[in-house]
């Protein structure tokens, strides 16, 4: 007896699209095979017709309950789960809350001790913000524990780490077999244009954009490319936004930098345009929003295969947290300074709407989709072909999609509990009706059926 039957679909992975029935069991795919030949009885069955049958989503890259310019985020790892889940996420990554002076170690153990609240799978990349000898010896511990992938950040004070260190801890993720992934932005030249434009009283949120021009992206991403490149290390880079940093990362490729990289969907689907008005902080993220240039060149890398990823870079702030640094005036009204609100945006529910927009007006194909929102993630951060395809013994982590049920992508559709979406003015033709995480219908008939801590560690192996 089968725990699960999903019949009459038409199933999508990253490389082909093919009509078929897919059997579950004990938390696993157990069968694939022609529409109407499964003969064992399942204890639910799940009629498919007409919709598509996807590995579930995966996002490695989000920040859910995590401590950022002085506040915190508003979801916890059961709420980003719900969000997750009804954007079609069965498995969720996030990074340690690394301090210095701290064991990264520990900082991932603690790390894991919160998500363990998630309803989906989880897992973490350990942050690095300093590389003393400490430090150096937990990579190859951190590795074989299962978190084989690191963060590090060359701005933000606080989290940056020296670009010795950065070294330090590339070579030796090198040897160990770990993968380095990298916030590039410049801090020399974010500190210095931040600095002449408030000096010139520039402070609009439009300036946000200005303050890291294209320019702060492309000088880190070279340089971490010089380094990774010098020591034959391989490297990733989150949220690149850039037309320059595509073209650095494609040549890179070209001539052999072992290096990966992902963009977000936001940098996908909007423009630097929407900082320019009274809710440009609603915008407000890093990198900043991009020129339509860049999001062609984005989707152009995507297509190419130079980008492998779309992400979400999910890190969801109420506007009033995002307002809560400004000063006011005599008349109580929000003195406008581009240089104070917090960074971030959601984005992790959003992220299935705005790649299947892309699908419906022939920018990627369906399989694409599939490619980099599930299997390019499990490939690149090490658990393929547990999670990210459909096959015989994987997880059976599955999304059905209704290609003709439209969600309007607003506030009040998605489940943060915000009242502002980036994507008010946006609408997704196909959207996830059932997600199901090893076996576990998780949404339904538009309602959230996940437990809490019912999701499981992840561990992963390049
Ligand atoms: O603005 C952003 N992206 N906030 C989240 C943290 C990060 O830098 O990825
Ligand atoms: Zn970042
Ligand atoms: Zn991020």
């Amino acid at each position: 007896m089968l725990d699960m039957i999903i019949k009459n679909g038409t199933v999508v992975t990253a490389e082909s699209t093919f009509r078929a029935d897919i059997g579950v069991k004990d938390e696993k795919i157990a069968l694939i095979a022609a529409p109407g030949t499964i003969q064992e009885k399942a204890a639910k069955e799940i009629d498919a017709a007409g919709r598509y049958v996807m590995p579930g989503l995966i996002e490695p890259h989000m920040h859910v309950a995590a401590p950022f310019g002085g506040t915190i985020d508003v979801l916890d790892f059961y709420s980003a789960s719900k969000c997750g889940a009804f954007g079609g996420v069965t498995s969720f990554m996030d990074f340690s809350t690394t301090v210095r002076g701290m064991s990264v170690m520990q900082a991932v153990k603690e790390r894991l001790d919160e998500m363990s609240h998630a309803a989906l799978d989880y897992s973490v990349h350990a942050k690095f913000v300093e590389a003393n000898s400490k430090v150096i010896g937990e990579v190859k511990e951190l590795i074989d524990f299962g978190v084989p992938t690191f963060k590090m950040f060359t701005t933000y004070p606080g989290v940056m780490i020296e670009d010795t260190d950065i070294l330090r801890i590339m070579d030796e993720a090198r040897r160990c077999g770990g993968l380095c992934g990298f916030h590039a932005e410049s801090n020399p030249i974010a500190e210095f244009t931040r600095e002449k434009l408030a000096a010139e009283g520039k402070l609009d949120w439009k300036y946000f954009n200005e303050a890291k021009p294209n320019a702060c992206e492309a000088e880190a991403v070279q340089r971490i490319l010089t380094f990774a490149e010098y020591l034959d290390a391989p490297v990733y880079f989150y949220h690149l936004s850039t037309k320059e940093a595509v073209e650095m990362v494609r040549h890179a490729q070209a001539r052999g930098v072992k290096v990966q990289a992902e963009t977000c969907g936001h940098y996908l689907t909007l423009t630097k345009e929407k900082n320019d008005s009274p809710d440009g902080i609603n915008f407000l993220m890093s990198p900043p929003l991009r020129t339509d240039e860049d999001r062609m060149a984005l989707w152009g890398a995507l297509n190419d295969g130079t980008l492998s990823l779309v992400t979400s870079d999910n890190e969801a702030f109420t506007r009033e947290q995002k307002e809560s640094f400004l000063d006011r005036d005599e008349n109580g009204n929000l003195i406008v300074d581009f240089r104070k609100p917090v960074n971030g945006t959601p984005g992790i529910e959003e992220r299935f709407g705005l790649l299947m927009n892309a699908v419906n007006n022939g920018t990627i194909t369906l399989n694409k989709l599939v490619e980099v929102g599930s299997t390019n993630p499990a490939r690149v951060f090490g658990c393929y072909p547990q999670k990210g395809c459909l096959e015989v013994g994987s997880d059976a982590d599955i999304v059905v999609v209704d290609p003709e049920k439209v969600m309007p992508l607003t506030a009040e559709n998605m489940h943060y509990g915000l009242d502002y979406s980036l994507y008010e003015d946006v609408t997704s033709k196909g959207w996830p009706v059932v997600t199901i995480r090893r076996g576990e219908v998780l949404v339904e008939d538009g309602k959230f059926l996940g437990k809490e801590s019912t999701g499981r560690f992840l561990a992963r192996r390049l």
